[in-house]
Protein backbone atom coordinates (compact mmCIF):
# COMPACT_ATOMS: atom_id res chain seq x y z
CA UNK A 1 0.00 0.00 0.00
CA UNK A 2 1.52 3.45 -0.85
CA UNK A 3 0.59 6.37 2.24
CA UNK A 4 -2.57 7.49 0.81
CA UNK A 5 -4.13 3.87 0.58
CA UNK A 6 -2.75 3.53 4.21
CA UNK A 7 -3.85 6.55 5.54
CA UNK A 8 -7.58 6.04 3.94
CA UNK A 9 -7.38 2.49 5.60
CA UNK A 10 -6.31 3.84 8.61
CA UNK A 11 -8.79 6.62 8.67
CA UNK A 12 -11.57 3.92 7.83
CA UNK A 13 -10.56 1.83 10.40
CA UNK A 14 -11.18 3.97 13.42
CA UNK A 15 -14.51 3.40 15.25
CA UNK A 16 -15.76 4.60 18.40
CA UNK A 17 -15.51 1.17 20.18
CA UNK A 18 -18.14 1.24 23.66
CA UNK A 19 -15.85 0.46 26.41
CA UNK A 20 -17.91 -2.53 27.57
CA UNK A 21 -16.71 -4.47 24.55
CA UNK A 22 -12.75 -3.75 25.74
CA UNK A 23 -10.97 -7.14 27.22
CA UNK A 24 -9.10 -5.86 30.45
CA UNK A 25 -5.85 -5.56 28.47
CA UNK A 26 -3.77 -3.03 29.71
CA UNK A 27 -1.63 -0.82 27.15
CA UNK A 28 1.88 -0.03 28.35
CA UNK A 29 3.31 3.99 28.87
CA UNK A 30 5.06 3.95 25.77
CA UNK A 31 2.40 3.12 23.52
CA UNK A 32 -0.37 5.85 25.37
CA UNK A 33 2.40 8.84 25.08
CA UNK A 34 2.84 7.69 21.46
CA UNK A 35 -0.42 8.28 21.13
CA UNK A 36 -0.35 11.56 23.04
CA UNK A 37 2.83 12.67 20.79
CA UNK A 38 0.99 12.82 17.63
CA UNK A 39 -1.92 15.38 19.57
CA UNK A 40 0.74 17.79 19.68
CA UNK A 41 0.77 18.14 16.08
CA UNK A 42 -2.50 19.33 15.08
CA UNK A 43 -3.11 22.58 13.43
CA UNK A 44 -3.20 25.08 15.75
CA UNK A 45 -4.23 29.14 15.48
CA UNK A 46 -1.61 31.55 16.45
CA UNK A 47 0.14 28.63 18.05
CA UNK A 48 -1.41 28.13 21.05
CA UNK A 49 -1.30 24.77 21.36
CA UNK A 50 -4.62 24.63 23.11
CA UNK A 51 -5.05 20.65 24.12
CA UNK A 52 -4.47 19.80 27.53
CA UNK A 53 -4.83 15.90 28.84
CA UNK A 54 -5.23 14.69 31.95
CA UNK A 55 -4.46 10.59 31.87
CA UNK A 56 -6.09 7.81 34.54
CA UNK A 57 -3.67 5.35 34.18
CA UNK A 58 -4.17 1.54 35.01
CA UNK A 59 -5.27 0.66 38.42
CA UNK A 60 -6.63 4.93 38.89
CA UNK A 61 -9.09 4.34 36.16
CA UNK A 62 -11.13 3.05 39.00
CA UNK A 63 -10.12 6.54 40.84
CA UNK A 64 -11.71 8.26 37.83
CA UNK A 65 -14.80 6.45 37.56
CA UNK A 66 -15.57 6.72 41.16
CA UNK A 67 -15.02 10.52 41.88
CA UNK A 68 -16.85 10.73 38.40
CA UNK A 69 -19.87 8.74 39.77
CA UNK A 70 -19.65 10.50 43.43
CA UNK A 71 -19.84 13.96 41.43
CA UNK A 72 -22.82 12.92 39.76
CA UNK A 73 -24.92 12.02 42.95
CA UNK A 74 -23.59 14.97 44.75
CA UNK A 75 -25.07 17.21 42.11
CA UNK A 76 -27.96 15.88 41.14
CA UNK A 77 -31.04 16.99 41.90
CA UNK A 78 -32.52 13.47 44.04
CA UNK A 79 -35.93 13.69 41.04
CA UNK A 80 -33.52 13.71 38.47
CA UNK A 81 -30.69 10.95 39.96
CA UNK A 82 -30.91 7.37 38.46
CA UNK A 83 -29.21 4.50 39.93
CA UNK A 84 -28.93 3.17 36.56
CA UNK A 85 -26.73 6.33 35.70
CA UNK A 86 -24.85 6.27 38.78
CA UNK A 87 -24.34 2.58 38.15
CA UNK A 88 -23.36 2.93 34.51
CA UNK A 89 -20.82 5.84 35.15
CA UNK A 90 -19.40 3.91 37.69
CA UNK A 91 -18.52 0.87 35.68
CA UNK A 92 -18.15 2.34 32.31
CA UNK A 93 -14.55 2.00 32.47
CA UNK A 94 -13.78 -1.23 34.28
CA UNK A 95 -12.42 -2.99 30.94
CA UNK A 96 -10.22 0.12 30.27
CA UNK A 97 -7.04 0.65 30.53
CA UNK A 98 -6.42 4.60 30.56
CA UNK A 99 -9.01 7.47 30.47
CA UNK A 100 -8.02 10.70 28.67
CA UNK A 101 -9.74 13.93 30.17
CA UNK A 102 -9.33 16.00 27.13
CA UNK A 103 -9.78 20.05 27.79
CA UNK A 104 -9.29 23.07 25.68
CA UNK A 105 -6.77 25.66 27.58
CA UNK A 106 -8.61 29.00 26.64
CA UNK A 107 -6.27 31.31 25.97
CA UNK A 108 -6.76 34.87 27.50
CA UNK A 109 -6.99 36.89 24.62
CA UNK A 110 -9.88 37.22 22.12
CA UNK A 111 -7.82 35.70 18.92
CA UNK A 112 -7.85 32.88 18.13
CA UNK A 113 -11.57 32.80 19.27
CA UNK A 114 -13.09 29.97 21.26
CA UNK A 115 -14.54 27.98 18.42
CA UNK A 116 -11.15 27.76 16.75
CA UNK A 117 -9.05 26.41 19.90
CA UNK A 118 -12.35 23.80 20.14
CA UNK A 119 -11.46 23.21 16.30
CA UNK A 120 -7.48 22.70 17.30
CA UNK A 121 -8.70 20.25 20.05
CA UNK A 122 -10.65 18.16 18.34
CA UNK A 123 -8.12 17.77 15.59
CA UNK A 124 -5.72 16.69 18.46
CA UNK A 125 -8.01 14.34 19.88
CA UNK A 126 -8.27 13.07 16.04
CA UNK A 127 -4.89 12.53 15.94
CA UNK A 128 -4.65 10.31 18.98
CA UNK A 129 -7.58 8.13 17.58
CA UNK A 130 -6.07 7.31 14.49
CA UNK A 131 -2.97 6.68 16.03
CA UNK A 132 -4.49 4.66 18.37
CA UNK A 133 -6.27 3.20 15.52
CA UNK A 134 -2.95 2.21 13.94
CA UNK A 135 -1.26 0.42 17.07
CA UNK A 136 -4.66 -1.50 17.50
CA UNK A 137 -5.60 0.06 20.67
CA UNK A 138 -9.43 0.77 20.85
CA UNK A 139 -10.83 3.91 21.58
CA UNK A 140 -14.08 5.63 22.52
CA UNK A 141 -14.70 9.44 22.86
CA UNK A 142 -17.65 9.91 25.14
CA UNK A 143 -18.69 12.83 26.63
CA UNK A 144 -21.36 11.75 28.89
CA UNK A 145 -21.84 11.94 32.56
CA UNK A 146 -20.72 15.40 34.26
CA UNK A 147 -18.65 15.81 31.43
CA UNK A 148 -19.46 19.42 31.01
CA UNK A 149 -20.64 19.99 34.62
CA UNK A 150 -18.71 23.09 36.21
CA UNK A 151 -18.15 20.95 39.47
CA UNK A 152 -16.35 18.22 37.07
CA UNK A 153 -13.81 20.87 36.22
CA UNK A 154 -13.03 22.27 39.66
CA UNK A 155 -13.00 18.52 40.65
CA UNK A 156 -9.85 18.28 38.68
CA UNK A 157 -8.58 21.96 39.05
CA UNK A 158 -8.91 22.73 35.61
CA UNK A 159 -9.64 26.64 35.61
CA UNK A 160 -13.50 27.76 34.81
CA UNK A 161 -12.43 29.72 31.54
CA UNK A 162 -11.44 26.27 30.07
CA UNK A 163 -13.08 23.65 28.00
CA UNK A 164 -13.85 20.08 28.72
CA UNK A 165 -14.01 18.44 25.56
CA UNK A 166 -14.55 14.76 26.80
CA UNK A 167 -13.39 11.28 27.88
CA UNK A 168 -10.87 8.98 25.61
CA UNK A 169 -11.16 6.00 26.94
CA UNK A 170 -8.84 3.29 25.50
CA UNK A 171 -8.64 -0.60 25.96
CA UNK A 172 -8.11 -3.74 23.58
CA UNK A 173 -10.87 -5.79 21.91
CA UNK A 174 -10.83 -8.90 20.86
CA UNK A 175 -10.90 -9.31 17.03
CA UNK A 176 -14.59 -10.57 17.03
CA UNK A 177 -15.70 -7.50 18.55
CA UNK A 178 -14.33 -4.90 16.10
CA UNK A 179 -17.44 -3.46 14.26
CA UNK A 180 -17.79 -2.12 10.82
CA UNK A 181 -18.24 1.96 10.69
CA UNK A 182 -21.46 3.48 8.68
CA UNK A 183 -22.63 6.59 7.76
CA UNK A 184 -26.12 7.69 6.55
CA UNK A 185 -25.41 9.27 3.64
CA UNK A 186 -22.11 9.12 1.12
CA UNK A 187 -19.93 12.26 0.77
CA UNK A 188 -21.55 13.64 -2.26
CA UNK A 189 -25.09 14.58 -0.56
CA UNK A 190 -22.37 16.83 1.67
CA UNK A 191 -20.53 18.49 -0.87
CA UNK A 192 -21.41 21.33 -2.99
CA UNK A 193 -19.34 22.18 -6.32
CA UNK A 194 -18.73 25.29 -7.81
C1 LIG B 1 -17.55 15.67 20.67
C2 LIG B 1 -18.03 14.24 20.62
C3 LIG B 1 -18.65 13.69 21.72
C4 LIG B 1 -19.11 12.36 21.70
N1 LIG B 1 -19.74 11.86 22.80
C5 LIG B 1 -20.23 10.59 22.75
C6 LIG B 1 -20.93 10.04 23.87
O1 LIG B 1 -21.11 10.69 24.89
N2 LIG B 1 -21.38 8.78 23.77
C7 LIG B 1 -21.18 8.03 22.63
O2 LIG B 1 -21.63 6.89 22.59
N3 LIG B 1 -20.51 8.52 21.58
C8 LIG B 1 -20.03 9.77 21.61
N4 LIG B 1 -19.35 10.26 20.54
C9 LIG B 1 -18.99 9.38 19.41
C10 LIG B 1 -20.05 9.21 18.38
O3 LIG B 1 -21.14 8.53 18.91
C11 LIG B 1 -19.46 8.41 17.21
O4 LIG B 1 -18.41 9.13 16.64
C12 LIG B 1 -20.54 8.15 16.17
O5 LIG B 1 -21.44 7.20 16.63
C13 LIG B 1 -19.97 7.65 14.83
O6 LIG B 1 -19.32 6.42 15.01
P1 LIG B 1 -17.78 6.23 14.61
O7 LIG B 1 -16.99 7.30 15.35
O8 LIG B 1 -17.43 4.85 15.05
O9 LIG B 1 -17.68 6.42 13.12
C14 LIG B 1 -18.90 11.59 20.52
C15 LIG B 1 -18.26 12.16 19.41
C16 LIG B 1 -17.84 13.46 19.45
C17 LIG B 1 -17.19 14.06 18.22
Amino acid sequence: MNLPQIVERNIGLRRNMKPQFFNGELIDRTTIERILNVANWAPTHKGTEPWRFIVFEHEKVKEFSKRHAELYKKFTASENFSENKYHSILHKADAASHVIVVYVNKTEHAIPPLQEEIASVACAVQNMLLMATALDVAVYWGSGGMCYHPAFKEHLHIEEKNVVMGFVFLGKVDEDKKIPGRRKTEIDSKVQWI
